[in-house]
């Protein structure tokens, strides 16, 4: 079963995402970071055992991120991770939110889910927030990733968020060309 996450969750989610950051396949996460962002969190609970977990963060008024997306290595390939995604899909149909992205190596994976590769820069500025505390922000090769919830409306008179700046700087997104 998927259920929101509690703070008794949190040395479990720390574990099972820090063991995939061990092998460079997602970021490491501090026990603060995670209490900090805990209610962005869902779990996947099986016999009393946390097998999963994944955080749904809102970036804008049409943008939500897929975050911290980790299953257990002893249970992937059952379902797990694309129910949690599901979820993060359901909690942005209740916000009404109609995009969901995702920086990803599981390119495969979230295609299956009815994501699409797009350029890097069409994300806002917003996004890059957490680079600074990636050890591949200058080297970074992982793939932005969107799905688009047709049925929710797009919002009305909602200002659009601050772009990715042409020209400048970002280390994750490499030299852009004017
Ligand atoms: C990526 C991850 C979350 C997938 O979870 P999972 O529970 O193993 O995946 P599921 O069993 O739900 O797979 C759903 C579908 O995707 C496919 N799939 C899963 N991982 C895949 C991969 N690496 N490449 C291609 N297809 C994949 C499955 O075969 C399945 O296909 P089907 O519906 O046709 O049977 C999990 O492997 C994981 O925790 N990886 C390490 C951390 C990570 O990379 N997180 C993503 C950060 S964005």
């Amino acid at each position: 079963m998927i259920r929101a996450a509690t703070i008794h969750d949190v040395p479990r989610i720390q574990q099972i995402i820090n063991s995939h950051a061990e092998l460079g396949r997602m970021l490491f996460k501090s026990l603060a970071q995670l209490y900090e962002d805990l209610r962005d969190f869902a779990v996947y609970e099986e016999d009393g055992q946390i097998l999963g977990c994944v955080g749904l963060t809102i970036i804008w008024a049409d943008l939500a991120e897929v975050r911290s997306l980790a299953v257990d290595s002893a249970y992937q390939g059952r379902g797990i991770g694309k129910q949690l995604v599901e979820w993060t899909v359901s909690e942005a149909r209740r916000l009404s939110i109609r995009k969901i992205m995702s920086l990803t190596y599981e390119q495969r994976f979230f295609e299956k889910l009815g994501f699409e590769v797009v350029p890097k820069e069409s994300l806002p500025l917003k996004v890059w927030s957490d680079c600074v505390r990636c050890p591949k922000r200058d080297g970074c090769d992982e793939i932005a990733m969107v799905r688009t919830l047709h049925d929710v409306p797009v919002p009305d008179g909602v200002p659009v968020a601050p772009p990715t700046p042409r020209g400048v700087s970002i280390p994750v997104l490499g030299q852009v060309e004017d």
